[in-house]
């Protein structure tokens, strides 16, 4: 049987250490503030942004919240942006994606000042996490990494395959395992003998977008396989892009969905919010 990486169970320890981390930092005068912005309502993003609201909460980091129309003219939203930037009471700065189609996405997280770029999405935090300079974290990646570290699942020159190149997963996912010095692999739509590929991995990482993808077959025996999609199945039940009853048996350990990245992406993003108070 594999082992289960709880994903919610490290969630909450690192959400109780930043909530100590924090308490200390206000006892000595520093309170810190997250702003958040979402353009419109779509029902997943609320859930999404109340969810970081209430992590922010819980951990004692004030959340300032900005709720624009759907039809905001996105010269407004980078009015916003500007103000936040310039707001010395504002330590982070968080535009909920996906954006209205009208508004041009890299123009606005392009707008967020580097020193406020808690989701890690700046050309500077990119930058600097593939220079291994210090900066914020691109959440999910970060979380990942958490994950296995804190289940002693050892990186440093491990075979790691990640399935997936978006610039939010898979790209700066790469970048943290490299710098754990793991072998690292990218595969993508294009990649011919995928499956000879994902076979190599001590660790697998599917960030792929398709549901249940991963089958047995994809996967050597003994390796370690996170899954980072979130999906609903046939039955209206959540999943991933791993086929869990059919790799689980063969694999040594595993992150189920939900219960396994989902819960780490927000705690990660407190952590670039504290990020900005510690030296
Ligand atoms: N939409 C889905 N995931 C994310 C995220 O990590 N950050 C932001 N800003 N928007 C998202």
């Amino acid at each position: 049987m594999a082992k289960l990486i709880d994903g919610k169970k490290i969630a909450q320890e690192i959400k109780d250490e930043l909530k100590e981390e924090v308490s200390r930092f206000k006892e000595a005068g520093r309170k810190i503030s997250l702003a958040v912005i979402q353009v419109g309502n779509d029902a997943a993003s609320s859930v999404y942004v109340n969810n970081k609201k209430k992590a922010c909460e819980y951990i004692g980091i004030e959340s300032l919240s900005y709720q624009l129309a759907a039809d905001t003219v996105q010269e407004e939203l980078l009015k916003l942006i500007t103000t936040l930037n310039e707001d010395e009471q504002v330590n982070g700065i968080l535009v909920q994606l996906p954006l209205p189609e009208h508004m041009d996405e890299d123009t606005i997280l392009k707008a967020i000042s580097p020193k406020k770029d808690v989701d890690g999405f700046h050309p500077i935090s990119v930058g600097r996490l593939w220079l291994g300079e210090k900066g914020f974290l691109s959440c999910t990646p970060a979380g990942v990494i958490q994950l296995l570290k804190r289940s002693n699942i050892e990186i440093e020159g491990k075979e790691c395959v990640i399935v997936g190149r978006s610039n939010i997963v898979g790209k700066p996912m790469a970048a943290l395992l490299l710098r754990e010095n793991a072998t690292v692999t990218i595969a993508h739509s294009k990649t011919k003998n995928l499956q000879e590929i994902t076979k190599r991995a001590d660790i697998l990482i599917a960030a792929v977008g398709k549901k249940k993808m991963i089958t047995a077959e994809y996967v050597k025996e003994g390796a370690v396989v996170i899954d980072v999609g979130i999906h609903r199945d046939e039955n209206n039940r959540l999943c991933g892009d791993v086929d869990f009853e059919a790799v689980e048996d063969k694999v040594l350990a595993i992150t189920p969905v939900p219960g396994g990245v989902g819960p780490m992406t927000i705690v990660m993003l407190m952590d670039n919010c504290v990020e900005t108070v510690r030296n």
